[in-house]
């Protein structure tokens, strides 16, 4: 299949990097974006849609007559824009609002876990009439707290301090009217991004996101401040047992369903000390910032294995994977994650190294351009600097190297990404 016409949804550092990846693709001709951001404008139109607006961006698809959707945030999935898409004949990558509740509702996916028998942490539900004194004292700290609303990692809490843990309880249950305590994992993260469909599945090489704003892992959960891929936590023994243990029961399960799952699981891991895995969360899109180093890892063409996966015919792909390494190191602007400073003047993003095995660049995110094509911050995480290498340790020094030329007022950055693997 050539001459593909793709539109991306989404305006994040992961649709620039689905973009870039699609761009590099000899099957695909054209990219639009919507609403996208000024990275995706590089490299096709972007359309002034917004990613939730599930009718508009069904119209748009339809008037630009694409060969396929990749959507990238899961909100329009959970609103079923894959379900709408498919009515009119559109191959969708994402899955249809039924399977995008496995990220919509946690409690759904704990349900789905139970029955498949799948390792997960223990939960409780509390509400209104619950004892949170006592609920609190059932599980040792550090306690785990989620509000089960999508709220890009930022609706948990995982504290050892009780008085934090009952504060975010009682205003849980005030705003949404439930809350979950889980039992707390120990161990280290992974993230395995799983494109599937009802045919088969490929896991993609497996990375290491950084969800606390601070080094060290202090401070509170982000969207993600910074991943690396390959991830040595994830080792063969772990990714056979991650395979045995979680995907296979799940692709199982989501195979036989009325309506097929089409798209990519994302399988949030926790890795103990003996290399058992359990599922921290589901999520029914890309990762971000996964993306960003799990894309320039796949060699092969992306637009066809975005395609297979939205026809059902991802049996039939067979990827190739680099193995090289690749990091990125997000810059948030001032304030975040709490709200924000925004619209201020972005310069160096340009920066580029291309030396021998080593690529390096930027990812933009919450970026865009004014009326005077001005570069300005538009989000909390305005860009990521991603190098890819042979070896970790280089790909680090040059995702670094890029984001000391990047100049944004009151901007941070963690100064210790992939530090677990170095
Ligand atoms: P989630 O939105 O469910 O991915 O949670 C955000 C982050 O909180 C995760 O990436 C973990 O760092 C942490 N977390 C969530 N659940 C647990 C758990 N049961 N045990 C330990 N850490 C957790
Ligand atoms: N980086 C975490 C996420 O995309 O949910």
């Amino acid at each position: 299949m050539a001459g593909l016409r793709v539109l991306i949804v989404g305006s994040g550092g992961r649709e620039h990097a689905l973009a870039i990846g699609l761009s590099e693709s000899p099957s695909v001709d054209s990219i639009h974006t919507c609403p996208g951001n000024a990275g995706t404008s590089m490299l096709g139109v972007n359309h002034d849609v917004s990613a939730t607006d599930v009718n508009t961006v069904v119209e748009l698809a339809i008037e630009l007559s694409v060969d396929l959707v990749v959507v990238g945030p899961e909100a329009p999935l959970v609103s079923g824009l894959s379900d709408s898409l498919r009515e009119k004949g559109i191959p969708s990558f994402g899955p249809h609002s039924e399977g995008a509740e496995l990220e919509g509702s946690k409690i759904y996916a704990k349900q789905v876990m139970e029955e498949l028998g799948i390792p997960t942490a223990g939960v409780q539900i509390l509400k209104s009439d619950s004892d949170i004194d006592s609920a609190l004292s059932r599980y040792s700290p550090p306690w785990v707290i989620k509000r089960d609303v999508l709220a890009a990692g930022k609706g948990v809490v995982v504290t050892e301090d009780f008085e934090e843990a009952s504060v975010f309880i009682r205003e849980s249950i005030s705003t949404d009217g439930f809350v979950l305590l889980e039992e707390f994992l120990a161990g280290e993260e992974a993230s395995m991004l799983v494109i599937m469909d009802e045919s088969g599945y490929i896991c993609l090489p497996a990375s290491q996101d950084h969800k606390r704003v601070g080094d060290g892992d202090t401070g509170p959960n982000t969207g993600g401040m910074g991943a690396y891929a390959p991830a040595p936590v994830v080792t063969e023994s772990v990714r056979q047992r991650v395979i045995q243990e979680i995907v296979n029961p799940m692709h199982h399960h989501l195979r036989n369903q009325p309506i097929p799952y089409r798209g990519v699981l994302y399988v949030g891991l926790m890795i103990n000390d003996e290399g058992a895995p359990s599922v921290v969360e589901y999520n029914v899109r890309f990762g971000d910032p996964e993306t960003q180093v799990t894309i320039p890892l796949i060699e092969s063409d992306l637009g066809e294995m975005l395609l297979a996966a939205a026809e059902g015919r991802i049996e039939s792909y067979h990827p190739i994977f680099s193995d090289k390494s690749a990091v990125t190191v997000v810059l948030a602007s001032e304030g975040y994650p709490g709200p924000s400073k925004t619209g201020r003047e972005i310069t160096g993003e340009n920066t580029r190294i291309e030396e021998g095995e080593i690529i390096a660049f930027v990812h933009q995110a919450g970026t865009l351009r004014d009326e005077e094509e001005k570069l300005l911050s538009s989000g909390g995480r305005v860009l990521s600097a991603t190098a890819v290498a042979s070896d970790l340790p280089t790909a680090v020094n040059a995702a670094y190297a890029i984001i000391e030329e990047i100049n944004l007022a009151g901007s941070h950055y963690r100064r210790d990404i992939a530090y677990r693997a170095l």
